[in-house]
């Protein structure tokens, strides 16, 4: 098996994929490395709350007068990608400044093909200034691997919110709101192909909509946020996957659509249709 090969073999294995297929010089048939793993079942999905689509930056109490006008007195079009991320790391825009270790602007090649789109920075990530780089990360790594891509190259990672909500709940609109230009400039900037955007809250940040990640999931559609009307595919969240591993099947499923979307092949691998239950 060539090195390329058990790495993918690999990857798959960890998303709980499989069996995977190498094609006969790049001809497509299958040959007979089959690595076993296999997805099965279906599992709930949350309803959540669609932030406001644009909204004034709360104030007061979470971001003292000084600091809150140079916020606001901040071009943030004008921003350029090192700008940005100082004032990103600099932001006390929403409550969340109060509590965070530091703002956690984003990852990644900055003319990516993808722009991944999580929730906010968890706790190993307020610590290390770098999104998804928990157990969560590390499933995300996977997904993006078997798929052919890396996070780094063609693919910028960041989050609807840059700071973590304490005790990992989730970001509430007022957060998502207040963070909301950052993102659109890191769009504008990055001028992505294609947004995937991981769970539910990234998924109605970036289209507009509420609904459930798997309502969103089935319909995709083009990103509402100023900056970039790139298509959006939606998959589920790499922590909702650890907990429904049986769903990482359909995440499968997420991502040879979003590949489709932007003329990808994976590598020369296909993997099996995943089994149902
Ligand atoms: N979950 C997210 O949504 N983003 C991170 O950066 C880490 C975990």
């Amino acid at each position: 098996m060539s090195e390329r090969f058990s790495e993918l073999a690999w990857m798959l294995r960890e998303m709980g994929i499989g069996p995977l297929w190498r094609r006969r010089n790049g001809q497509g048939g299958p040959t007979t490395d089959a690595i076993e793993g296999q997805a099965q079942a279906k599992a709930p999905h949350g309803v959540g709350v669609l932030p406001p689509a644009r909204q004034a930056a709360p104030r007061g109490a979470h971001a003292p007068d000084a600091e809150a006008e140079r916020a606001e007195a901040i071009d943030i079009a004008a921003l350029d990608w090192a700008g940005l991320e100082s004032a990103i790391r600099a932001c006390r825009r929403c409550k969340l400044a109060a509590t965070r270790t530091q703002a956690v602007p984003g990852v990644g090649d900055r003319k990516p093909s993808w722009f991944v789109l999580g929730e906010g920075p968890g706790e190993q990530e307020d610590q290390k200034g770098e999104p998804f780089v928990g157990p969560a990360g590390r499933l995300l790594d996977a997904m993006l691997a078997a798929v052919g891509k890396r996070r780094g190259e063609g693919v910028y990672i960041t989050n609807v919110v840059k700071c973590r909500p304490p005790g990992n709940r989730n970001p509430e609109p007022d957060e998502i709101a207040a963070c909301r230009p950052w993102l659109e400039r890191q769009l504008a900037l990055a001028a992505p192909r294609l947004i995937l955007a991981v769970g539910k809250f990234a998924a109605q940040t970036a289209l507009g909509r509420e609904d459930t990640v798997a309502g969103l999931r089935a319909r995709g559609g083009p990103c509402v946020l100023a900056g970039s009307t790139a298509p959006v595919a939606v998959t589920y969240h790499p922590s909702y996957l650890l907990r429904t591993p049986a769903d990482k099947a359909k995440a499968w499923e997420d991502l040879q659509r979003a590949l489709a979307l932007t003329g990808g092949d994976s590598s020369g691998c296909t993997a099996s249709p995943p089994q149902q239950d």
